[in-house]
């Protein structure tokens, strides 16, 4: 785990233990298919004839170099890609439009929240945004602040949040550590849940509620759709 050194992860735990929620080492088998990020995002640029995709968060561009499209834009402020920036510098200054995004950044609801909301800005009508890391598996998988070093982050409770919206469709294929799909359309399966604040849903909310709030797909149910 880069960037977080033994003493802030031990301190990252205990806090979120005492004063966020107390692992009860409750675990979700997703039962992911074998094929990769990679294979879903090829399979939507040939159905789709795309050619303008976007990545936020590349890392040392595992994915990034296996996408086959003409226009391709990589965004992050550490490595990989082909713009080094956060995701809120380029969105501040982007005109461009993409028919793909796959946003993979820093995986905290508010970051998040603001990765979705520009994406929206710049996505052809009917293109498609995705969310990596949408299903985590234990409570400290998706702890904020981190202390696990296998980390999905809270990603989950951005969707959680959109999945109210009437005009944006989103449903989470069960695919390396889950990929939720943003479409802007009407929302065909409305999530009505009374929550104020969805940044402080628990991972017990989600441990019992996770096929409501994520809409879930099959990988295969999720390609003839398209
Ligand atoms: C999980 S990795 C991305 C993995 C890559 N998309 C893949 O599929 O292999 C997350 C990346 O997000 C980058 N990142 C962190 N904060 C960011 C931000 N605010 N804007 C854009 N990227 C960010 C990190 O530097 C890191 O390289």
């Amino acid at each position: 785990m880069e960037r977080l050194n033994e003493f802030s992860r031990l301190i990252n735990k205990v806090y979120y233990n005492l004063f966020v929620e107390l692992d009860k080492k409750k675990k979700i088998t997703f039962n992911f298919t074998k094929e990769k990020r990679w294979d879903l995002l090829n399979q939507i640029i040939k159905i789709k004839k795309i050619e303008n995709y976007l990545e936020i968060g590349c890392d040392n561009n595992h994915l990034f170099e296996k996408i086959n499209v003409s226009n391709k834009i990589g965004v992050d402020p550490r490595e990989g890609g082909n713009v080094r920036k956060t995701s809120d510098e380029f969105f501040k200054y982007n005109k461009k439009k993409f028919e793909l995004i796959f946003i993979d950044g820093l995986h905290e609801y508010d970051q998040v929240n603001r990765d979705i909301e520009n994406s929206l800005n710049c996505i052809e009508n009917d293109g498609l945004i995705l969310l990596h890391d949408c299903l985590p598996s234990t409570l400290r998988s998706q702890a904020v602040p981190r202390y696990s070093y296998y980390w999905n982050g809270d990603v989950w409770k951005s969707i959680v949040k959109f999945r109210h919206h009437e005009n944006l469709n989103i449903k989470t294929i069960k695919i390396d550590e889950g990929i939720s799909v943003i479409k802007k359309c009407k929302n065909q399966n409305i999530l009505n849940l009374n929550i104020k604040d969805y940044k402080n849903l628990k991972f017990e909310d989600f441990y019992n509620n996770y096929k409501d709030y994520m809409n879930l797909i099959n990988y295969s149910d999720f390609i003839k759709s398209i």
